[in-house]
């Protein structure tokens, strides 16, 4: 089939109404041309088959470096471009971090953190997560209407990856603003503030935590770095940045994401408390519903390809879409439902193949948990404004709301 060439404006109005939108992209092919919010063109795959082929297709790259050149390329063709001594583009501070790089470095910096985030360490969190929940849930008991987003999605996971790395609790409502500003306004002025500060904080912190090592993943990652002398520090602090800036705003939204979807299901959720048992599943189910993304990070065709029957040239931009793929019925019957009993296997909310999320571990034991407290605490949960007066955030990745008042 053709593919889509018109441009399909990729903006506020079509994340509030994503899932809808995506299934008519769907319905009229595997593959689109749309352009993103900044006007570059990107071909979205928009079915489950052919996301997940292109999410593991060695053809497609993911270089910061390539990619800065082709932006570069397409909006400012001859202009001077600012390079740093070792002729790599000089950008944030933080960008040579590996969900930006294709291997062998790829592979070179996952296997490192690998080796500091283990599972035993991310199983050891388990206590810390469940007493941060009772704390948030029972503060939240004394108030007839909460934000739910403000009272709990948001302070947990940046209270968990902040006890996880080992960053002071004076600094994490900087964090919030910080994650903030970089996801929703690309490329802003506030944004490059916003990385510099951050730039700023995390070099002041590895060097803390170099003089004193603490028993966190940080001073571990310093350890194996240093170990292995095969990993520098502006690889360093873009490693931190990726784990804070990954795990923290998707496990808001899958959480808020999630929630709403509970209580928009009522029977699903008089099911899950009829049999807390079902949790793991409907966390599962949450992601592959609602989930936090609504598409993957950039790549780009290292070479022409044909997908879902449409050929695209080298040096183009190509998003999967996990939101559309996730609801695709070729791949999940009855795709648009929300069903915490089906099964979920397979799901892309957390991407696949060689990137596949680092932090899904984590992430879904800060669900689980969350959950768990939730259903203890607030079995009566209600939506406290009708469904159709909540709006979602205007950002090109995160699908979140702006609030969940309950
Ligand atoms: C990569 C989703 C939480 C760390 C990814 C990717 C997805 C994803 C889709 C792949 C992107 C692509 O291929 O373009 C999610 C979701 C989360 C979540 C839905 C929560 C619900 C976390 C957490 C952490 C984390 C808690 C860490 C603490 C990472 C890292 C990568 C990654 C380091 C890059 C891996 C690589 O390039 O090899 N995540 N993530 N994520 N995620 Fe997550």
């Amino acid at each position: 089939m053709a593919a889509h060439t018109d441009p399909i404006p990729f903006d506020a109005a079509f994340a509030q109404d994503l899932h809808a939108r995506y299934a008519e992209l769907r319905e009229a092919g595997p593959v689109h041309r749309l352009v993103n919010e900044s006007g570059l063109p990107v071909w979205v795959v928009t079915r489950y088959d052919e996301a997940r082929a292109l999410l593991a297709d060695p053809r497609l790259g993911k270089d910061a470096q390539t990619i800065f050149r082709l932006v570069m390329d397409r909006f400012a063709p001859g202009a001077e471009r600012p390079e740093a001594d070792d002729g790599r583009f000089a950008g944030a501070g933080f960008d040579l971090h590996m969900l930006n790089m294709d291997p062998p470095d790829h592979t070179r910096l996952r296997k490192l953190v690998v080796k500091a985030f283990t599972a035993r360490r991310i199983e050891d969190l388990r206590p810390r997560i469940e007493e941060i929940t009772e704390e948030l849930l029972s503060a939240m008991a004394h108030q007839d209407e909460v934000d739910f987003l403000d009272a709990f999605a948001f302070p947990l996971p940046i209270r968990v990856i902040c006890e996880l790395l080992g960053v002071d609790e004076s600094r994490r409502d900087d964090f919030r603003r910080w994650t903030n500003r970089l996801l929703d306004d690309i490329d802003t002025e506030a944004s490059v503030r916003a990385a510099g500060e951050m730039a700023q904080y995390l070099t002041e912190l590895l060097a803390t935590k170099r003089a004193h090592p603490g028993d966190d993943l940080l001073t571990a990652l310093i350890e194996v770095s240093e170990d292995e002398d095969r990993l520098s520090e502006a690889e360093l602090i873009s490693m931190v940045f990726l784990l804070l800036v990954a795990g923290h705003e998707t496990t808001v939204n899958l959480i808020g994401n999630g929630v709403l979807a509970l209580l928009t299901h009522p029977e699903q959720f008089a099911r899950l408390r009829a049999d807390p048992d079902l949790v793991d599943a409907a966390v599962e189910e949450m992601l592959r519903f609602d989930g936090p993304l609504m598409h993957s990070t950039f790549r780009f065709t290292t070479e022409p390809i044909t997908i879902g029957g449409t050929d695209i040239p080298a040096g183009e931009f190509v998003w999967a879409s996990l939101a559309a793929a996730d609801h695709d019925s070729r791949r999940f019957p009855d795709g648009d439902a929300f069903d915490i009993t089906r099964d979920t296997r397979g799901h892309l909310a957390f991407g696949h193949g060689i990137h596949f999320c680092l932090g899904a571990p984590l992430a879904r034991m800060e669900a689980q948990v969350a959950l768990r407290g939730l259903l203890a605490h607030f079995p009566g949960l209600e939506l406290a404004t009708a469904p159709e007066d909540l709006t979602r955030r205007n950002s090109s990745l995160i699908h979140g709301l702006r609030s969940l008042p309950v």
